[in-house]
């Protein structure tokens, strides 16, 4: 039997992550074993992760030296940050050029950098349609990973760069889902009028990433957007009342109001939602269905994953 070629997982005890783990682990037929990185493989999910055939090994986004090694011997890497850890796009990008340094002298074979719009291509940042956030970004969480880009490319490591959607899971995770407003009715809130929203359950980015592998050099100095479906405000809400049972409604507010919200990250995501809405054609048409689903078969519609999903949505 041939070796197994190693694939070195960034991110493996996350969503990201995570899901290209799962991916590779549950294909009897893969051609790859799984390296999975962590700051703590001895963490429960680190010892899970091993449990399920992983080697688990350490290593930290902030300390290249131990990229390099976590890379060594690997043909692939999945590269991606977490910005919400931090909130801060300086680091983000300190990460990524990291990853792309390690990735090209640990002699990886093909990587994949999940990435997002450098938004400021689009919104320059003297257009006042939304406030200039910390100075030099419009969407910093969005900004710093598209700015990322060329760190990946500058460095030689032959990377695909992979644009993810919104994640379906945030419904459960990220206080976006349904709510009572005054008048006691559920509502999902966000600030895209009639726009659609491409979105993704968040496990199926691994398995596309794993698609992309599998096509070996075809997506090399490529850019793939992925999604699960495109859905605007109103079809998400018909959708979850017909999962939960219950009637919810869309509240479609403006970014300005979003922006106001105030939790952390509020303004971040205002120029995010608006970001998608103005540029919709191109945002949905950079995430193409058909693509997704090729290579990732089993790719959930919104309305599997809420099937899936739906009692682990708080109804608060
Ligand atoms: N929410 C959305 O809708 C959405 C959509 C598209 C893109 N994104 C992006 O997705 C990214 C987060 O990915 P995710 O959702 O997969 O993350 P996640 O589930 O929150 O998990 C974070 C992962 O990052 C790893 N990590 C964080 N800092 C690290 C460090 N210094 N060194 C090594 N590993 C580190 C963690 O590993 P350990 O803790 O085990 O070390 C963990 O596996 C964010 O940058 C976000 O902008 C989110």
């Amino acid at each position: 039997m041939a070796e197994k070629k190693i694939i070195a997982v960034i991110g493996a005890t996350g969503a990201q992550g995570g899901g290209l783990v799962h991916a590779i682990l549950n294909d009897p037929d893969a051609p790859y074993s799984v390296r999975a990185v962590t700051r703590n493989p001895q963490s429960d999910k680190g010892k899970e992760l091993a449990r399920l055939g992983a080697k688990v090994v350490a290593a930290d986004l902030d300390d290249q030296e131990s990229l390099k090694q976590a890379f060594t011997g690997a043909h692939g890497a999945y590269c991606v940050t977490n910005y919400w850890e931090h909130f801060s796009p300086e680091k983000e990008l300190a990460q990524a050029a990291n990853l792309a340094q390690a990735a090209k002298d640990a002699g990886v074979q093909h990587v994949i950098w999940s990435t997002l719009e450098d938004t400021r291509k689009w919104v320059r940042l003297d257009d006042n349609r939304m406030p200039t956030l910390m100075e030099k970004y419009k969407v910093p969480h969005f900004d710093a990973k598209g700015e990322a880009n060329h760190l990946f490319t500058r460095s030689g490591a032959p990377t695909t760069f992979l644009l993810t959607s919104f994640y379906w899971d945030n419904l459960i995770h990220f206080g976006m889902g349904p709510k009572k407003g005054p008048d006691g009715k559920l509502a999902i809130t966000l600030p895209m009028d009639d726009k659609k929203l491409p979105g993704i359950a968040a496990g199926d980015i691994g398995g596309c990433a794993y698609g992309i592998f599998k096509k070996g050099g075809r997506y090399i100095g490529k850019t793939v957007g992925i999604a699960g479906g495109h859905l605007t405000g109103r079809q998400m809400a018909d959708a979850l009342t017909k999962a939960l049972g219950q009637e919810v409604g869309y509240n479609a507010v403006t970014p300005e109001v979003y922006r106001s919200f105030g939790f952390p990250g509020a303004d971040d995501l205002g120029n995010m939602f608006q970001f998608k809405r103005d540029f919709n054609a191109y945002f949905c048409s950079a995430r193409d269905l058909d693509v997704s689903r090729a290579l990732y078969p089993s790719l959930q519609t919104f309305e599997q994953w809420l099937d899936r999903n739906k009692g682990r949505i708080a109804l608060e």
